[in-house]
C-alpha cells in the first residue's frame, strides 16, 4: 500500500503492508531511529512520537493510520537549536543510559505545550506512561519543573 507521511517536516511516499507499524517504518525505512524497540505492546513509551502535535505509542499506531498526518520525532524537536527542556535534560544530568529519553523529551514537551507551568503531580502524570529503568525519575522531573518555572519568570 501507498502512503504519504510528513516525518519531521519532511514528506515521505512509501510503499508499506497492512500490517507494518509506525515504529518500524521510522526505523527501518526513514532511518530515524530515536523512537525505540521496547515491549512494542504500549507499556513502556520508548517509541513514543508526535502524531500531530500529540504524543502515540508507535509500536501500535498502523503505517497506514498515518497517511496525510504529520510526525515529529525527537530529531524534529530542536533541530535548529535545542529546545530549553532539552538545555535542563542536559545540564541536570536526567539522564543516564538514555534508552527512554526520546519518548520522555516528547512527552514533557506535549505537557509543556498544554501548560506552560506545570506542578510535579502534573508531570508525574504526563511522563506515567513513559518507563525509565535508571534514574528513579526526579531529575527529569526537576528538569521538567525548572522549564516551567523559566517560562513563569517575569522578565524585567
Ligand atoms: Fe511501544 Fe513499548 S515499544 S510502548
Ligand atoms: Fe536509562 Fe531512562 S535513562 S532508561
Amino acid at each position: 500500500m501507498q502512503v504519504t507521511i510528513t516525518v519531521n517536516g519532511e514528506s515521505w511516499d512509501l510503499d508499506v503492508a497492512p500490517a507494518d507499524v509506525l515504529l518500524d517504518v521510522l526505523r527501518e525505512q526513514i532511518g530515524v531511529k530515536s523512537p525505540k524497540i521496547g515491549c512494542e505492546r504500549g507499556d513502556c513509551g520508548s517509541c513514543t512520537v508526535l502524531l500531530d502535535r500529540r504524543t502515540v505509542r508507535s509500536c501500535l499506531v498502523l503505517a497506514v493510520e498515518v497517511e496525510g498526518h504529520e510526525v515529529t520525532t525527537v530529531e524534529g524537536i530542536g533541530a535548529d537549536r535545542l529546545s530549553d527542556l532539552q538545555e535542563l535534560f542536559i545540564t541536570l544530568n536526567s539522564f543516564q543510559c538514555g534508552f527512554c529519553a526520546p519518548g520522555i523529551v516528547l512527552s514533557a514537551t506535549e505537557l509543556l505545550d498544554e501548560n506552560p507551568n506545570p506542578d510535579r503531580h502534573d508531570v508525574q502524570e504526563a511522563l506515567s506512561g513513559n518507563l525509565c529503568r535508571c534514574t528513579g525519575y526526579e531529575p527529569i522531573i526537576d528538569a521538567v519543573l525548572a522549564v516551567g518555572q523559566r517560562s513563569g519568570e517575569v522578565t524585567p
